[in-house]
């Protein structure tokens, strides 16, 4: 007979051995869900441990009572990663948020994983560094939850995903062991890198507690540019050719229809012209180069229009345009793609999955933006008004499965940076193949062998 972990009883909050556990109905709501608003939380309780020790307890008693776990950062993932759904005891990092150390010759931050991404951009650049992986949602995502995301953001043109920045991680496994992996190394040829098999997870494997992060140097002052184009074909043009004259920290792409979103939130329009694609660049000031680009680009009919920064304060306005396009369709409680095909590919995949989505969501309103200079693209799709949540998410569902077999035809991912979590589980067949989803169970089972950490997360 296989124990499974419905074959054990619901262990009363009160046996967690962690001294901060919460159970009112406000704190299951809050910490139970993530930004995607699309299931309904239902955790039994929220254990928030102090210290490695008192994380490492509560996987031992879950272990020892069949507990399922579910890691939670700052609960801004949009795949519903860290929603508890089904009793699970929700883990918040949030006490754990000490910076542990710095060490200028290593350029390497260690913190614990409850440290938000901002408190450690800030401490690089308290000791004249960089830490270079940056989105929106900085300031409440926590490293633990960038690491098990592999988080990729703005910057990932430039200076790559999470994963190119961490260079020691401590976890605590679904075993209850206590790891260390690389030991913040930069060279370390022993086998096995299981800091990696960690880095995308999803808190499948067991819990981040710590990581050494690697910072680089503070890049020189940055410009903005926002672009109007006038056809969906002069996006990639636009980006070879500006990539060819200026150093590009950034390369972002959003509609007409997008920027309405942000416009209605009380931002200013950009220029006159209204052009129905944007894109904005970020890059090494050089205002010759970019003003040369710039009429280069106009004279061969590329742009319409467009505008650059020549204050930081400018940049930072450019950039609230592009930044705030989140939290202005959130009331709507869209359905977000997030995918990503190789540079190569985005044309191909923009004129399809155009036609495909004017097909298949006739009426509804389709909001397109992204990291376009790395080949990641978010489409989110609002709920038309009336529709209800299950209708929704079906309809959605079924245009997901059309855009996942696109993917597999181009050789794309059906997630580039948010996770698979829940939403996006059914399609992870449309980018890993049977043979890798069999390996990931049996990797899972070395470092869960009860199956308790985030179950039905990622796969079944
Ligand atoms: C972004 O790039 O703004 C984020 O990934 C968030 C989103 O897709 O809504
Ligand atoms: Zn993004």
């Amino acid at each position: 007979m296989t124990t499974t972990l419905s074959s054990f009883p619901p262990q009363p909050a009160s046996s967690i051995p962690v001294r901060d556990v919460r159970t009112s109905p406000a704190d299951l709501l809050h910490y139970g869900r993530d930004w995607t608003h699309s299931f309904e939380p239902a955790p039994s309780a929220i254990a928030l441990p102090e210290s490695v020790g008192e994380v490492q307890a509560l996987v031992r008693w879950a272990n020892q009572t069949r507990t399922p776990l579910v890691p939670s950062g700052g609960r801004t993932g949009l795949s519903g990663g860290a929603v508890a759904t089904h009793g699970e005891v929700v883990v918040s990092m949030e006490r754990m948020r000490s910076i542990l150390s710095f060490d200028a010759a290593d350029r390497a931050l260690t913190v614990q994983a409850g440290v938000t991404t901002q408190a450690v951009q800030e401490a690089a650049a308290a000791h004249g560094l960089f830490y270079p992986v940056d989105f929106a949602s900085r300031g409440s995502a926590q490293i633990g939850g960038n690491i098990a995301t592999n988080a990729g953001g703005i910057k990932v043109l430039r200076y790559g995903m999470t994963r190119h920045w961490v260079s020691g991680l401590k976890v605590v496994t679904g075993a209850g062991e206590l790891l260390e992996f690389n030991r913040g190394l930069a060279k370390n040829a022993t086998g096995y890198d299981f800091r990696h098999l960690f880095i995308g997870s999803e808190g499948t494997l067991g819990i981040v507690v710590e990581a050494t992060l690697q910072l680089t140097g503070q890049p020189p002052a940055q410009q903005v540019m926002v672009l109007g184009l006038p056809a969906l074909d002069a996006v990639m043009a636009v980006f070879e050719q500006l990539r060819q004259r200026l150093t590009l920290s950034a390369f972002e792409f959003f509609t007409d229809r997008t920027l309405h979103h942000v416009l209605a939130t009380g931002a200013q329009r950009l220029f006159e012209t209204s052009t129905p694609y944007y894109v904005l660049a970020e890059f090494d000031e050089n205002e010759e180069a970019a003003l040369a680009a710039f009429t280069a680009m106009t004279d061969s009919g590329l742009l319409s229009d467009g505008v650059l920064s020549t204050t930081q304060a400018q940049a930072q306005s450019l950039w609230r345009l592009r930044e705030s396009i989140t939290e202005s369709i959130a009331a709507y409680k869209p359905y977000k793609n997030d995918i990503a095909v190789r540079v190569s590919t985005v044309p191909a995949f923009l004129r399809q999955a155009d036609a495909l989505f004017a097909s298949q969501y006739p009426g509804f309103d389709v909001i397109w933006f992204g990291h376009i200079g790395d080949g990641n693209l978010h489409i989110s799709v609002l709920r038309p008004k009336g529709m209800g949540d299950a209708e929704f998410l079906a309809t959605c569902g079924q245009v997901t499965s059309q855009l996942g077999s696109l993917l597999t035809q181009l050789g794309g991912s059906v997630s580039a940076e948010h996770g698979i979590g829940l939403l996006k589980k059914p399609f992870l067949g449309c980018t890993r193949n049977a043979s890798e989803i069999a390996l990931m169970r049996q990797v899972k089972r070395v470092f869960d062998p009860n199956g308790i950490m985030n179950p039905g997360k990622v796969f079944d």
